[in-house]
């Protein structure tokens, strides 16, 4: 199959349709999000949403997010809506935020993996706003990239992973905030945080009052375990290097660095600490510091870089875990398999 790049060529408006029509006729698109693009398909439409799994080796127990572009369309594909979920759609949407409800049966089962629950988000990009509006239905979307590997946040990165395994994607630069939306569950007594993102804990208990973190965004679960989440069972995110964050302060960890050399070594660092290391490995920096959201954007195309042959071992700086911080932690908590060192 041959992936068609939109955008690119011809006129973004016309771009825009034509990715619109695609989708509708059961063809799957990548496209821009504000958060990572996603590998989107007709979500009325069981056969183009199978070809999503194939496409990205999804297992088939992880369910979609479906991406709507008005806040009315809840309506048509959930049921038993509770106030809280119109409260989050006026502060949040369209923006970076999933909410878990109650699945209405147009959306086939498979949708959501065989859930009776639909995770539902209406996102803030423009062009992922048009292209929906020019599809007409409800698009299905997971991160566009092969399981397992870092979401992606260029379409350099959508076809590196999936060029030749996809219809189209449509080129909308680079996504603005760089990791995955928050999922949030309204469907038990108290909200459930289910992955961080851009929409904080903090900015949730302002609108919600109480919220429970699931044990998931904070810890390894095993495959066995029965999670709130498929998703956050899986391993994720990670170079084929084995990677070890550090926490702890620069000297601190240039010390740890220093009596644990390794063979073809690599060091993902905050934008300064580099010179530090590169004499003795190959440095990728995410970021300042202190900043989270720069962090958060730089993450994904970080461990990208860091995925090559001549990387066996890698030695992560530790951000953050307050605002956007937590998500950038959860991310690169996976992507190290949860192995961290205090220093
Ligand atoms: O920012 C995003 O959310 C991006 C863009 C494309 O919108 N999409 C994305 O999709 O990250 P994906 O499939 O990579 O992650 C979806 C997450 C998974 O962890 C999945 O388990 C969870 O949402 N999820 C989806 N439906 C669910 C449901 N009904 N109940 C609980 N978790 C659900
Ligand atoms: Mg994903």
């Amino acid at each position: 199959m041959k992936t068609q790049i939109l955008n690119r060529n011809e006129s973004t408006e016309q771009a825009i349709l034509q990715a619109g029509e695609m989708l509708k006729s059961g063809k799957n698109v990548a496209i821009p999000t504000e958060t990572v693009y996603g590998l989107g398909a007709n979500a009325l439409d069981e056969k183009a949403v199978a070809k999503i799994f194939e496409a990205k080796g999804r297992p088939q127990d992880n369910p979609l997010i479906v991406h709507i572009e008005s806040t009315d369309k809840l309506e048509l594909y959930c049921d038993d809506i509770p106030d809280k979920a119109y409260k989050l759609a006026v502060s949040f949407w369209p923006g970076p935020l999933t909410m878990v409800l109650k699945r209405k049966s147009v959306i086939p089962s498979s949708v959501s993996a065989g859930l009776d629950t639909v995770a539902i988000r209406l996102p803030s990009n423009e062009y992922a706003r048009r292209i929906i509006a020019a599809s007409g239905c409800p698009i299905a979307a997971p991160s566009a990239n092969t399981s397992g590997s870092p979401s992606p946040t260029k379409a350099e990165h959508v076809l590196h992973d999936l060029d030749g395994r996809i219809d189209a994607v449509f080129d909308g630069g680079d996504s603005e905030v760089g990791l995955e939306s928050t999922v949030i569950s309204l469907v038990g007594d108290v909200p459930r945080l289910l992955r961080p993102g851009a929409v904080t804990p903090e900015m949730l208990k302002e609108v919600l009052g109480e919220i429970i973190i699931d044990k998931a965004v904070t810890q390894l679960i095993s495959s066995q375990e029965k999670v709130s989440s498929p998703g956050m069972k899986y391993r994720h995110y990670a170079p084929r290097a084995k990677m070890t964050l550090i926490r702890g302060s620069i000297d601190a960890t240039e010390r740890y660095i220093k009596e644990n050399l390794c063979e073809k070594m690599a060091v993902l660092c905050f934008d300064g600490d580099e010179k530090l290391f590169s004499e003795y490995a190959f440095t990728v920096t995410y970021g300042a510091e202190n900043d989270s959201k720069a962090q958060a954007s730089r993450l994904f195309d970080a461990l990208r870089l860091l995925d090559r042959d001549d990387v066996e071992r890698i030695y992560a700086r530790c951000p953050k875990s307050d605002g956007i911080g937590l998500a950038v932690l959860n991310r690169i908590s996976k992507a190290a398999a949860f192995d961290i060192v205090d220093v």
